[in-house]
């Protein structure tokens, strides 16, 4: 994969190495509540080591590091769909709480969007957000996406029911 960098933030490969920064990022519960169930609370070593594992093999998904003045500071990466839904990828991110509110994720995902479009043969790029979560929609507004619909009480997220908003950029 690729390193990709721009305005002091790099998306690069992950390393074993990462294992325990990954931990201490992810083991939030502010961060799991934003995301799938897929994501565990609490996050652990052996959750953190399954994650590089599958990653080593992945193939329809591009997921980064992100190093923000050379720390590794959050995950971002692109799904790619399958079948009709082949031209479309997914986009999904979060970054450690510490490093929240600093403009950082509105870079990455510039960057990972730039080269979703020019690299994997790409037209949309979507995602699904839970309707509490506004960092989120000002993030992906801030790099030109569009809110695309509302999916009612698609979520069931900690024993309640939440929208889900859908977003998504389109480039032809
Ligand atoms: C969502 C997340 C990635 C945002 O990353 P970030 O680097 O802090 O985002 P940015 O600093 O680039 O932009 C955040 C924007 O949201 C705004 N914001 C933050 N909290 C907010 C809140 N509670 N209400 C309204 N706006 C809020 C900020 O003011 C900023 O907008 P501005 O530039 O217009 O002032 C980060 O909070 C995170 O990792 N959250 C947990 C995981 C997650 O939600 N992942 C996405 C799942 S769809």
């Amino acid at each position: 994969m690729p390193k990709l960098s721009g305005n002091n933030i790099v998306l690069r490969e992950f390393t074993f190495n990462d294992k325990e920064r990954l931990v201490e990022l992810a083991n939030n519960p502010r961060i799991s509540m934003n995301l799938r169930d897929g994501f565990p609370n609490p996050y652990t070593l052996s959750d953190a080591e399954d994650f590089l594992r599958k990653y080593q093999k992945m193939e329809s998904s591009q997921i980064f590091a992100i190093e923000y003045n050379n720390i590794y500071v959050g995950n971002i990466g692109l799904h790619k769909g399958i079948d009709v839904y082949r031209k479309s990828a997914e986009i999904g991110y979060f970054l450690g709480e510490p490093f929240w509110n600093k403009g950082i994720m509105t870079k990455a995902v510039n960057i990972i969007c730039d080269y979703g479009f020019s690299k994997m043969d790409i037209v949309k790029i979507y995602a699904g957000i839970f309707e509490y979560n506004t960092a989120s929609m000002r993030v992906l507004e801030k790099c030109g996406f569009k809110k695309e619909a509302v999916l009612e009480k698609a979520v069931f997220k900690q024993g309640k029911f939440f929208d889900e908003i859908r977003y998504a950029k389109i480039q032809m």
